[in-house]
């Protein structure tokens, strides 16, 4: 378990089964995985994923962490936040997110990206964070901008989004350049 992390408007902490409905909501969505390899998802798969992931909780040398990102104002938890542990030294890390669409443009992903540096540079003491996303996704490449990390790579037609073959971009921020921005 981790300990939780907490934003101005935001809890990120981890998930139970008792979240399912509000992580059923966002993941059938199709303005929310528009971008994303999966989903829409249906309610059994969103309910096996779920399991899954809280299965990821108790694993020793745990690498995926996917937590609930709950509104502390009205206890809802209004989307997800992915940190991917990469290399076996833990020192590298992929994040991800994703956020019920009813709460978008209102700065919450920002939040989310925050929260995410913080648990990987200050708890975890990671090297180097980085995050993909398809190059029309201008909400995810705004919000990675904003939180200070760099463009590294465009890679062409490399991920299969619904039989459509997309681009990608490679983002990347350093603990060293995070320090900076400080
Ligand atoms: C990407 C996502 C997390 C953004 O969340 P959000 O809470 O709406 O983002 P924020 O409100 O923090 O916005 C951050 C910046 O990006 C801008 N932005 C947000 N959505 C945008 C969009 N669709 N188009 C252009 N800019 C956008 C905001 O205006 C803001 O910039 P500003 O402060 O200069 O105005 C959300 O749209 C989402 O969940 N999308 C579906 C899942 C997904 O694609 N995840 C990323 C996978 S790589």
């Amino acid at each position: 378990m981790i300990k939780s992390v907490e934003t101005n408007r935001l809890l990120l902490r981890e998930l139970v089964a008792d979240d399912f409905e509000d992580v059923f909501q966002i993941k059938s969505d199709e303005k929310v995985v528009k971008y994303l390899t999966w989903g829409p998802s249906n309610r059994e798969h969103t309910l096996n994923s779920l399991l899954k992931q809280i299965g990821f909780q108790s694993e020793e040398n745990r690498k995926i962490y996917v937590l609930a990102v709950e509104l502390k104002s009205i206890r809802k938890v209004i989307g997800n936040a992915l940190f991917m542990v990469r290399d076996d030294d833990f020192e590298i890390a992929e994040i991800g997110y994703f956020i019920n669409s009813n709460f978008w443009k209102r700065g919450y992903g920002e939040e989310i990206v925050y929260a995410l540096l913080d648990l990987g540079f200050r708890q975890f003491r990671m090297h180097r964070i980085y995050a993909t996303c398809d190059t029309e996704n201008f909400g995810s490449i705004n919000l990675l901008k904003k939180n200070g990390f760099r463009l590294e790579g465009h890679f062409i037609k490399d991920l299969k989004v619904r039989g459509e073959w997309r681009d990608n971009y490679l983002f990347a921020l350093l603990k060293e350049e995070f320090d900076k921005i400080l």
